[in-house]
């Protein structure tokens, strides 16, 4: 006749008792390991996110004339273990009477120089190629070697004072705007 194992057996109750201890002992000591791991890693999973949007300047530094000023646009980079900030480029940022905000790259879409706003001829110029614009940024010569009006980029006003753009640059030369990588 088969023989079934005492329940109160001691021998019995010590095996899981000690069996419990060694899976929640276990459980306890990666708790340490698994957060240091996480401080240690933690740079590396701060990495800037590309064609995320940059502050600007604040609302109050753009006069709501409809005249177009130049600002350079900061880009803080954080790679494994540093942040930086660098200047990844500039932007013309125009505001309304009516409060809308508009951004154009400083960049001629013809050949990659840099625009000039002439407030006394209302226009963008380009010094190398004279290519002119009007200052919502569209080509304000037929003749103009620009194929394509300035590019105009995304822009937000975060809690109504803080001006955001998503800066990018586009291929030069181009009738239609191709995105750099
Ligand atoms: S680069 Fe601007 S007109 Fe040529």
């Amino acid at each position: 006749m088969q023989q079934h194992p005492d329940p109160k057996d001691p021998a019995r109750r010590n095996f899981f008792a000690e069996g419990a201890s060694v899976v929640i002992g276990g459980v306890i000591s990666l708790v340490p390991v698994v957060a240091g791991a996480r401080v240690l890693l933690d740079p590396l999973r701060r990495k800037s996110k590309a064609g995320a949007a940059t502050r600007v300047t604040s609302l109050d530094a753009l006069p709501p004339d409809g005249v177009p000023r130049k600002f350079p646009v900061i880009a803080t980079r954080t790679d494994a273990w540093n942040k930086s900030t660098a200047p990844i480029g500039a932007v013309y940022l125009r505001r309304s009477p009516e409060g809308v905000v508009t951004a154009l790259n400083v960049v001629c879409p013809h050949a990659g120089c840099f625009v000039d706003y002439v407030a006394e001829k209302s226009s963008y110029l380009c010094p190398c190629h004279n290519s002119t614009f009007k200052p919502d940024g569209a080509v304000s010569d037929a003749k103009s070697p620009s194929a394509r009006a300035l590019d105009s980029l995304e822009v937000e006003v975060r809690g109504g004072k803080e001006i955001w753009v998503k800066f990018q640059n586009f291929r030069a030369g181009h009738a239609e705007k191709i995105p750099c990588t």
